[in-house]
């Protein structure tokens, strides 16, 4: 079997904590190069992990030839161009979520992509919970009629994390909507099949980040510096006759610590997937309602799953497990509500 060659474009938290174990698990699999415009930051992840190639520069990284593999861990304002600099270097390309920005960037990388014939994949890791797979295949299966209504929530009380990757749009492209609504959106989206997206309208609001008297549970952020919306909810309408609330915040004043949930709706049954806690299923059955519950599935490091994934389908050459596609109409969702947002209207899909 082919023992695949990896290099890394940004090793802060999400590099350190998550996806270094996760190829590490893999034994046709071998980190080499790390790059990270911090060098400090780069040298300590090559250290830790063994890895003996660290660059500030990942340009010259993808002069590496044996290098197979680019995995994104770097602020969402670096996916696009470093997406489209590996694959013109020819390399396959994992990138941490949201994939990039604006649909435009999206779909120049999976045009990049198409011309090197190399494989793209969004980290979208909470597809790859043990209960959305299963709750999936319910679906597929008809279990749930027509599903015509979804809300998806990613909602936290004082959880807004304070470093500049996130709260700088020039480096995050916008607030809790890219960072946490991109999670909870593309999972409900995912399970809905994926609908043709018609319309969207929403906002997208700085209500609580710039005032000095809130605190955060992450602790302190730049409050000048803040210049992305802490509270976003939208209303998106499919082409299939579907529609779908999706709301998210770094802080908004609630009882719970954080809500990360998603609801489905169908003409037979409806779903609640919940954060932390059994998701259930309820229909009428001889005008009776049953609820259904989903127990003892195990808990598995998500973030690992969807590399193992991704290795599995090159080792296969089978297609990308979260097709770029999928996750261009999901950005196209979130761009909407903030296009819906400055404008004042909704924004409509051909
Ligand atoms: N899936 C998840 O659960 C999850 C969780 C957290 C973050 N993320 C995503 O991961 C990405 C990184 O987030 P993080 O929490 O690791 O942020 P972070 O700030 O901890 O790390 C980002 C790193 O990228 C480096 N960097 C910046 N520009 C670079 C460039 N041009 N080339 C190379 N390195 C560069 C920074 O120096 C930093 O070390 C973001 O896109 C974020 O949305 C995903």
């Amino acid at each position: 079997m082919k023992k695949w060659k990896v290099g890394f474009i940004g090793a802060g938290g999400i590099a350190r904590i998550a996806h270094m174990p996760g190829w590490k698990k893999l034994e046709n699999v071998e980190v080499i190069a790390v790059s990270d415009i911090r060098e400090e930051v780069a040298g300590a992840v090559a250290k830790e992990f063994g890895i003996p190639h660290i660059f500030t520069d990942y340009r010259k990284m993808l002069e590496i030839k044996e290098i197979d593999i680019i995995d994104i861990c770097a602020p969402n304002a670096v996916h696009a161009p470093a997406a489209i600099a590996s694959f013109e270097a020819g390399k396959h390309v994992i990138c941490e979520k949201p994939l990039a920005i604006t649909p435009g960037e999206v779909e120049d990388m999976i045009a990049a992509s198409k011309k090197a014939g190399k494989m793209l994949m969004c980290a979208q890791n909470h597809r790859f919970r043990p209960e959305a797979r299963i709750l999936k295949k319910i679906i597929e299966k008809g279990e749930c009629g027509e599903i015509y209504y979804a809300r998806a929530y990613a909602l936290r009380r004082r959880l807004l994390p304070p470093a500049p990757t996130f709260i700088k749009k020039e480096l995050s492209g916008g607030g809790p909507c890219l960072d946490i609504g991109v999670h909870i959106l593309d999972l409900v989206y995912w399970l809905m099949g994926n609908p043709k997206v018609k319309s969207v309208s929403g906002v997208a609001l700085t209500k609580l980040a710039k005032r000095e008297d809130i605190h955060g549970d992450w602790g302190e952020w730049d409050r000048k510096a803040y210049n992305v919306e802490d509270f976003a909810a939208g209303y998106i309408k499919f082409a299939n006759g579907a529609s779908m609330t999706l709301e998210c915040s770094f802080l908004l004043n609630m009882k719970e610590s954080e809500i990360f949930a998603g609801q489905l709706f169908g003409t037979e049954a409806g779903i609640s997937l919940p954060w932390g806690v059994p998701p259930e299923i309820y229909t009428e059955k001889n005008r009776t309602f049953m609820i259904k519950q989903l127990v003892g599935l195990p808990q598995i490091p998500t973030h690992h799953e969807e590399i193992r994934a991704f290795v599995e389908a090159l080792d296969k050459k089978k297609p990308s497990p979260v097709p770029p596609e999928q996750s261009l109409e999901v950005i196209k969702i979130l761009d909407g509500i903030y296009r819906s947002s400055r404008s004042g209207k909704e924004v409509q899909f051909k």
